[in-house]
């Protein structure tokens, strides 16, 4: 890939350039804010790490958004994080107003690009992109479910003293209290999860994935977690950008899997350099079915509230 424009050289933006650079993701990356000189520091400062990690990706940073020109894959990290005690969907005024712009330039200056939502709340960021460019649902994308996955991975190992390479989690649902962590496809290199942790233990790992973002926002106090979202945006541009055919659990459009339309959630999407393939409907338990409704209607309250007039 040649290109990749982040929108929002903050934590999230800043980490998510470091990773795919690092990576060598892609030729060129650029970062673009509305501070003055910062996405320009921002970007020399990454740049200066390439002789430690030996890699040939160039990164710039502009205040211009036509600096977004020709970007293969957009990435939406600009607005404000919650602070300690608010929901993702205290902030959603604010960052619809922050995102319709980023949106408007991107669809002038990256028209073809696959975009990837990262801004809180995500799903209902998602849906507000997927609306305003009128883009196919397979090129607008948002990142939650490989961060909320990762989470539960990485408590799984803490849990049990396995490697994280060999624990595979899937998160469904909103990123929010209502998400959706489906054990019974949690394992361990193939074996289920339930052989290593009794069913209490497992719900409160679930419990502890759902609050996995308030629990860092507690402990950072001064700002949300920004290492894990970074390397996950980071997975989902290295599955588009070398055309890996990955299954990552994603927030996409719905045309009535898991039985919703005309909304965004995360699910199994097969990502690859067209963006989002295929979503994989896994036939819920009724149980799962009744949380990934209930989840469903917390998203749609959002982009219910976006519809309205005034
Ligand atoms: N989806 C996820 O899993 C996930 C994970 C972590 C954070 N987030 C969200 O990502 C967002 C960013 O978090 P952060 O910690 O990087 O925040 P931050 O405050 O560090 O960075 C946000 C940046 O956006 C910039 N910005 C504001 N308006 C802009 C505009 N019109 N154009 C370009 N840039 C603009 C700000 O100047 C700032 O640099 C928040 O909404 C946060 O909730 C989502």
């Amino acid at each position: 890939m040649q290109k990749v424009a982040i929108n929002g050289a903050g934590r999230v933006g800043e980490t998510t350039a470091q990773i795919l650079a690092e990576q060598e993701t892609c030729r060129e990356i650029v970062l673009i804010d509305i501070r003055e000189d910062v996405p320009q520091g921002v970007a020399l400062d990454i740049f200066q790490t390439a002789p430690f990690f030996e890699f040939d990706t160039r990164v710039s940073g502009s205040n211009d958004p036509a600096a977004m020109q020709g970007a293969e894959v957009v990435v939406i990290t600009a607005g404000v994080p919650r602070k300690p005690g608010m929901s993702r969907s205290d902030v959603l005024d604010t960052n619809v107003a922050v995102i319709d712009g980023i949106i408007e330039d991107m669809m002038r200056y990256a028209p073809n690009a696959i975009a990837i939502m990262v801004t809180n709340p995500v799903d209902v960021l998602t849906y507000r992109v997927w609306q305003k460019t009128g883009w196919p649902r397979e090129r607008v994308l948002g990142q939650a479910g490989v961060l909320d996955a990762s989470r539960m991975a990485a408590f799984i190992a803490l849990e049990t003293g396995f490697s994280t390479r060999d624990i595979t989690t899937i998160v469904l649902g909103g990123h929010g209290d209502t998400m959706v962590p489906v054990s019974r496809f949690c394992t361990v290199n193939g074996i289920p999860v339930s052989h290593f942790i009794g069913e209490q233990r497992l719900d409160e790992i679930v419990q502890r994935t759902r609050g996995g973002g308030a629990e860092i926002l507690a402990l950072r106090k001064n700002s949300s977690a920004y290492d894990a979202p970074g390397a996950s945006v980071g997975a989902m541009v290295d599955a588009i950008s070398h055309h890996r055919n990955r299954l990552l659990p994603c927030v996409a459009m719905l045309e009535g899997e898991y039985g919703q339309q005309d909304t965004a959630m995360g699910v199994p999407c097969l990502l690859s350099n067209r963006g989002l393939l295929r979503i994989v409907d896994l036939g819920l338990t009724a149980d799962e079915q009744t949380m990934f409704d209930e989840s469903a209607a917390s998203v749609r309250a959002d982009i219910e509230r976006l519809k309205a007039p005034g």
